[in-house]
């Protein structure tokens, strides 16, 4: 059987404001294999964001079940949940939100910080070496200011790592990052994916990202369209995979 760390069933997002709503998710069943890569794409506005972040137990759905590491997660309390979150779990976003008042090396020690306080001498060695093995040492002690977009990116994905979470959620994460920097930031994580098992499943638009990945998820309209298995196909046939529209309306 397989062994799925994430199992969410019939998840339905509605937004509310006032008067007005608006259904972006309908009846999504997905389940994420342990040690895998998923890429989910999909048209802007699709709803790539909004299943990336109820998964992430960043935004509950409005209904539905998401059970992670045989865990029904919905429901929980706040406090039980971030702390789950913040233990179990790494985010890189698009843009990376680092503490401006803080050094770079402060900013990876966070997740750390929040789970058991202050960091001994050995996860301060962990977390430079890690910085070291992303090229960003040497910005150890800047503030994010005095970083470039791509050093600034790269801090975010060691501060995702440092309390080696065993699931990663990154919401288009080279986005902002030119083609170089991002090639090298997306290494990084199918990298880190493959060492420890850890299970990364990543909203892109960016297809040949998503020719990187073991299996591509496809959201059209709020629904998933599509999931496909990379791995059994050949990088042609893949490609060619991905360029069929059939889905869309
Ligand atoms: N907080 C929110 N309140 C209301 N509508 C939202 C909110 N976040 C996203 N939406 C809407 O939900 C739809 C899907 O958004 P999103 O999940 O960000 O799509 P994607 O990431 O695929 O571009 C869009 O129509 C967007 O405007
Ligand atoms: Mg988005």
């Amino acid at each position: 059987m397989a062994d799925n760390i994430i199992s969410a069933k019939k998840l339905n997002k509605i937004y509310t404001s006032g008067k007005m709503s608006a259904q972006v998710l309908f009846n999504i069943d997905l389940e994420v294999e342990r040690g895998s890569f998923t890429a989910l794409i999909g048209p802007s506005g699709s709803g790539k964001s909004t299943l990336l972040n109820c998964l992430a137990l960043l935004d509950p759905p409005t209904s539905g079940s998401i059970v992670i590491d045989g865990k029904e997660q919905t429901g929980m309390d706040v406090n039980s949940l971030s702390k789950y979150r913040n233990d179990n779990i790494g985010f890189v976003f698009q843009f990376h939100y680092l503490l401006p008042e803080f050094s770079a090396i402060e900013n990876v020690l966070i997740p750390f910080n929040i789970r058991s306080g202050k960091a001994p001498a050995k996860t301060v060695k962990d977390a430079e070496r890690l910085m070291a093995r992303i090229g960003i040492l040497g910005e150890r002690n800047k503030s994010p200011g005095e970083m470039s977009g791509g050093q600034q990116q790269r801090v975010s994905i060691a501060r995702a790592l440092i309390n080696k979470p065993g699931l990663i959620f990154a919401d288009e994460p080279t986005g902002n990052l030119d083609t170089e920097t991002g090639g090298a930031v997306l290494s990084l994580m199918k990298e880190i994916n493959a060492e420890n098992n850890t299970t990364l499943v990543m909203v892109t638009h960016d297809r040949d990202i998503a020719l990187k990945a073991d299996r591509v998820v496809e959201l059209v309209n709020g629904k998933i369209c599509r999931s496909i298995n990379l791995k059994s196909l050949g990088q042609e046939e893949a490609e060619k995979v991905l360029e069929n529209r059939s889905c869309y309306p």
